[in-house]
């Protein structure tokens, strides 16, 4: 573990940085901080060095990596082409929590990609990512640092917790900030269309380059699969057995307590994913064993940054049932609503 301060910003030279740059020089894997979650990274263009982020994780060789830059000029590496409304969405939110799909070069390690023709492509919004990145002069190719399956780590501990012994290091630069993964946009098609939302919201993109598509497959009960390899498997997930509910907040509650009941009755640990609105009534309810809270119903951005820590808590206290309520899906609530889905398997319910 290579501990460093979150102000490295003109400090490439900072020794651990550049001795955990030389690791990825050389091929190996080191897991690093980003503005998002904690990604695995491995050198872009060769495949041997890939190939053992596949390993490390567990993760199906079908299913793409995000390729991380540390200056502009590594863009021309990596994609041969980049159309008009993707640079402007660059421009507009790099560096930062998007990542932009774009033709590929030869150059890129054909694991990466998972054969396609195409490439993701994004420059974190880190001070250490960005240093790290620099020095080892080669576009990193990176996952979230979890083993497959897992909740993502926004803190080095949670990387370690599913990784130590299978990386070469970690770089620790305390929690992250955004805490939910970047957005992933296709802008070889127009209109461009979000593949798997997240950081940057569609809000905040569509005055930028106008009308932005949504993949089909997000429609609640959509038969479609997904265009984005990874968004079909079930990611996220606590162990435990995830419910969440959804409707007016009284209903909610009388549907919740039911569930917890019954769910208690059969010998099972419980808990509640809760907001600050919600927690004092299951603080003082016997149905509950665990509460835990995510933030607000009225900030958002408090509920992303805690979400995974909240979900693997519930793993460390061996919860086997959790229930939880949603979030409004406007603005960052799609990508926190699209997260809280997939770690409860699908298990939606309104009442
Ligand atoms: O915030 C993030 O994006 C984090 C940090 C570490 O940067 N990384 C991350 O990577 O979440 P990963 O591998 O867990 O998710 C990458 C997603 C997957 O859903 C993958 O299928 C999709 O991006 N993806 C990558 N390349 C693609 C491509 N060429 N076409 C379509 N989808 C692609
Ligand atoms: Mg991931």
């Amino acid at each position: 573990v290579w501990s460093v301060d979150n102000d490295v910003e003109n400090q490439h030279s900072c020794a651990q940085i550049v001795d955990a740059a030389r690791f990825l020089r050389e091929g190996a894997v080191v897991a690093f901080p980003t503005e998002t979650v904690y990604g695995l990274g491995a050198n872009a263009l060769s495949n041997e060095a890939v190939e053992k982020i596949f390993t490390a994780k567990g993760r199906p060789s079908d299913n793409p990596l995000i390729v991380h830059i540390g200056a502009w000029d590594q863009l021309s590496t990596v994609a041969s082409e980049v159309p008009e409304k993707g640079k402007k969405l660059m421009e507009a939110f790099w560096p930062g929590p998007l990542t932009v799909i774009l033709p590929k070069t030869d150059q890129v390690a054909s694991l990466v990609t998972a054969g396609l023709d195409s490439v993701g492509v994004r420059m974190p919004d880190h001070p250490i990512a960005l240093a790290l990145i620099k020095e080892a002069g080669v576009p990193i190719a990176a996952p979230s640092a979890n083993r497959s399956g897992r909740p993502s780590p926004t803190t080095a501990a949670h990387v370690l917790a599913d990784l130590d012994g299978r990386v070469a290091g970690v770089v620790d630069g305390g929690a992250t900030g955004v805490g939910v993964e970047s957005t992933v946009i296709d802008v070889t098609q127009d209109p461009p269309m979000i593949l798997r939302p997240g950081g940057i919201t569609r809000e905040q993109m569509e005055p930028v380059i106008g009308c932005v598509e949504l993949d089909p497959s997000f429609q609640v009960g959509a038969a479609e699969a997904p265009r984005s390899p990874g968004m079909k498997y079930t990611h996220y997930a606590p162990e435990g057995e995830m419910w969440l509910v959804s409707g007016k907040s009284e209903k909610v509650r009388a549907k919740m307590e039911d569930m917890l009941q019954h769910a208690k009755q059969h010998g099972q640990k419980t808990g509640v994913l809760a907001t600050e609105e919600t927690a004092p009534f299951w603080q003082s309810h016997t149905a509950a064993d665990v509460v835990l809270v995510v933030g607000s119903q009225s900030d958002l951005e408090v509920v992303a940054q805690q979400l995974y820590a909240v979900l693997r808590e519930f793993d460390d206290q061996e919860v086997q049932y959790i229930v939880g309520e949603t979030f409004p899906r406007n603005g960052l609530g799609m990508a926190v609503m699209n997260r809280l889905e997939k770690a409860a398997g699908g298990r939606v319910l309104s009442v």
